[in-house]
């Protein structure tokens, strides 16, 4: 089971909603923790809130591969090796892809894909170093899972983090790293601004923001989960080291209709000429896959 007291945490988006929740919890367990965000704003004001000698704010855009192997540099100076990482920032532009244009394709993956990627990219390599195991958990979300006409590059880069996540789950377990990926509902929490910090230059055919839209979303996300509730569910998840994290279990339901009809798509076709080969390399694929992730499960 993966320890914390000691630990040295680095929380992406940990200024508001998930990742503030995260950083609280981890104080709590005794850890050290680098709350990284872009709004420095908010960065300032969380900290006066935690007047906490065990915590630091960092700005970065996660974006960045740059700024993310800099803020990791001066984490570690103050606080040591990285050892729990958690790729949370994301943004969220509620529109259908074919109103979207490449910029906003740009600035969602930028922040919700290859954040998470720059995490990974950046602390991977230092953990392994290190020896010291530990633990990754990134954020994806049930839209990772559950897809609508809209938002469509919010749904792309949550499916895409789910298969980096389950990807690494399996390759970094023999380090005594284990993944999760935390899929919340709604939250309690400020996304609903993400327009607020997204670049001037990714700014070319955004369209106009919807004021009125985003006073709706703002009422919405009031009824969100509590950022410290979804957090001791994620502390209690990398206990059990889950592979999943359902952070909100009213979408149980949901999951098992949705995967009902996917698996309902399949037809009973007659064996083609390649059949017993095939199927017979995949009986041994299958297995393997099933040993991995038994081994992931044991991993911290
Ligand atoms: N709000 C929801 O209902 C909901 C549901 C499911 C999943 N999620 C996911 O949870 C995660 C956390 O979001 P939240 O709901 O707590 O939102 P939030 O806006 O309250 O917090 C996200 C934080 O990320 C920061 N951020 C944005 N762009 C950044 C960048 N480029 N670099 C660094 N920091 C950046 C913001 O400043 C903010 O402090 C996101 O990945 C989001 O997609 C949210």
């Amino acid at each position: 089971m993966i320890d914390f007291a000691g630990r040295t945490a680095f929380v992406t988006g940990g200024a508001n909603g998930i990742g503030i929740g995260l950083v609280r919890a981890l104080l709590a367990e005794g850890c050290k923790v680098a709350m990284a965000d872009i709004r420095q704003d908010s960065i300032d004001q969380a900290l006066k809130t935690l007047d906490n000698q065990m915590v630091m704010g960092v700005q970065v855009d996660v974006s960045s591969r740059d700024a993310m192997e800099r803020a990791a540099d001066a984490v570690e100076a103050k606080f040591g090796s990285v050892s729990l990482l958690f790729n949370n920032a994301g943004i969220n532009l509620f529109q259908p892809i074919e109103d979207s244009s490449y910029s906003d394709w740009d600035w969602v993956m930028g922040v919700n894909l290859h954040g998470p990627i720059n995490g990974v990219m950046t602390f991977v390599p230092r953990m392994i170093n290190a020896g010291n195991g530990g633990y990754i958990v990134n954020t994806a979300s049930m839209a990772g899972w559950l897809a609508a006409g809209s938002p469509g590059i919010y749904n792309t880069t949550k499916f895409a983090v789910r298969g980096m996540s389950e990807s690494l789950r399996y390759s970094l377990a023999p380090h005594g790293i284990g993944v999760s990926i935390l899929c919340p509902g709604l939250v309690k929490s400020y996304i609903y601004a993400s327009d607020d910090v997204r670049p001037k230059a990714l700014l070319a055919g955004a369209k106009p923001i919807d004021t009125e839209n985003v006073k709706r979303l703002a009422e919405f996300h009031e009824f969100g989960m509590e950022p410290d509730v979804i957090a001791a569910r994620v502390l209690d998840g990398m206990r059990d080291n889950r592979a999943y994290i359902f952070s909100h279990p009213e979408f149980q339901e949901e999951l098992a209709e949705l995967f009902n009809e996917y698996l309902a798509d399949f037809r009973d076709y007659p064996n083609d000429p390649g059949y017993e080969k095939r199927t017979g390399f995949e009986a041994f694929r299958r297995e393997r896959y099933k040993e991995a992730r038994a081994a992931a499960r044991k991993a911290t």
